[in-house]
């Protein structure tokens, strides 16, 4: 059995697409999502998908145990960031090391770092005439898109392509990969 603590800060569309992926090795109660927003759409896709959710404040994400003691007493495998916007803090990432992944929609280390997330990201990519962009797979450390490659996989960008056609792409892209390196790495062959 494993268990999977999924992160977010928005839409939830990768978390929820990872979740549907495992349906048949996991159940919902395998499951934790969590987020920093009440008003995302995350919060309504646990609701529907019956997955527990925890919402926190920053004053209980960095100055406080309670996201790194649920995490412990849950005896999660993998923690998954999935469009989670606020930097992971130590005791996490130190507790969790090699066992925590986040999904960047870009070549990093092209367009990574703080602030560069979501449309933003396509934005720039275009603004700078880009023939391509892609997105990474990479563990998770103190810094902001800095851990280990996992996995990168490329599309091209046309010069016809606005910002949203570039994240559709990207989200394609998330789709197809995303949830099966979150299984490979759960049950590796
Ligand atoms: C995804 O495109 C993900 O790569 C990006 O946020 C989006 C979340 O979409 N993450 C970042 O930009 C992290 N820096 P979703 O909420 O629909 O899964």
């Amino acid at each position: 059995m494993s268990k999977v603590a999924i992160f977010a800060s928005g839409s939830g569309s990768n978390a929820e697409n990872i979740v549907n992926h495992l349906k048949g090795r996991l159940k919902s109660s395998d499951f934790h999502f969590f987020t920093n927003k009440p008003d995302a759409y995350v919060n309504e896709r646990a609701r529907k998908l019956n997955i527990q959710l925890t919402l926190f404040s920053k004053n209980e994400f960095y100055n406080s145990d309670k996201i790194l003691k649920i995490l412990i007493n849950g005896n999660f495998d993998l923690i998954v960031l999935a469009g989670f916007l606020w930097l992971m803090p130590l005791n996490i990432v130190q507790a969790f090391n090699g066992r925590i992944i986040n999904i960047h929609p870009a070549l990093l280390p092209k367009y990574g770092g703080k602030g560069m997330y979501g449309k933003r990201v396509h934005e720039a990519v275009v603004a700078n005439n880009e023939i391509e962009s892609g997105i990474t797979i990479h563990f998770v450390d103190e810094n902001y898109d800095e851990g280990k490659v996992i996995k990168q996989e490329h599309c091209a960008v046309l010069p016809s392509d606005t910002a949203e056609d570039v994240e559709r792409k990207i989200h394609d892209l998330e789709f197809k990969h995303f949830p099966k390196v979150v299984e490979e790495l759960l049950w590796p062959r």
